[in-house]
């Protein structure tokens, strides 16, 4: 596809942003499911599994999850963590539906959920991303996420670098 025809993509009128509830239990665990190979080794925080799907959906919470659907299907994920353990600053996570990445869904639903964030009067939000997860940190640098420190943590069998940004609301 040429970018102009990503970008259209990703600024279909049907790409509809909503926050996971009990009835997307399934929806979901078929969503992990179908991307847990794919995605794991650079979107990590819990496993992908039908079990993770459900608790998500089903466990009451402050933690907020959101769902992307693109003409009504599961397309994305993403949330805003650490409200369960008190914290202010919540932790930023997405991933993508790998058959749908590269075509402006994660930047369109980055950018709302982060919005989320505001309305809930968070002061800033905060995530972590490899080092060598390129797309996503241009995404992050290009919104104006913040380097804050680096560190070697273990990957699987490999060394890599972790990276902590954060956004501040005012910034
Ligand atoms: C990272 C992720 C959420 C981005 O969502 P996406 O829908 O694939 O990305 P988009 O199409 O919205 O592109 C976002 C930006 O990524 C960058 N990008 C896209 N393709 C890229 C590539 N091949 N290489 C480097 N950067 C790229 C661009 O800056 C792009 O912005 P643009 O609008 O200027 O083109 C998605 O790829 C994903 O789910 N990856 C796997 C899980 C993951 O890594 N999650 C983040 C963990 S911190």
């Amino acid at each position: 596809l040429t970018s102009k025809a990503r970008s259209r993509t990703g600024h279909r009128a049907d790409l509809a942003f909503t926050a996971i509830v009990r009835q997307d239990a399934d929806e979901l665990s078929d969503l992990f499911e179908r991307n847990a190979d794919s995605v794991s080794r650079t979107f990590d925080p819990f496993p992908l599994t039908r079990s993770s799907a459900r608790r998500i959906a089903l466990q009451p919470r402050s933690d907020a999850f959101y769902i992307a659907r693109l003409s009504g299907s599961a397309a994305a994920m993403s949330m805003l963590r650490g409200f369960d353990e008190g914290y202010d600053v919540p932790s930023f996570g997405v991933f993508v539906d790998s058959a749908l990445q590269g075509y402006g869904i994660g930047r369109r639903f980055t950018i709302w959920t982060i919005e989320q964030a505001w309305i809930m009067n968070c002061p800033a939000v905060r995530l972590s991303v490899y080092g060598d997860n390129a797309r996503a940190r241009s995404l992050y640098n290009d919104l104006g996420f913040i380097e804050l420190e680096s560190s070697l943590v273990r990957r699987g069998s490999d060394q890599i670098e972790k990276v902590v940004m954060k956004l501040e609301r005012h910034a």
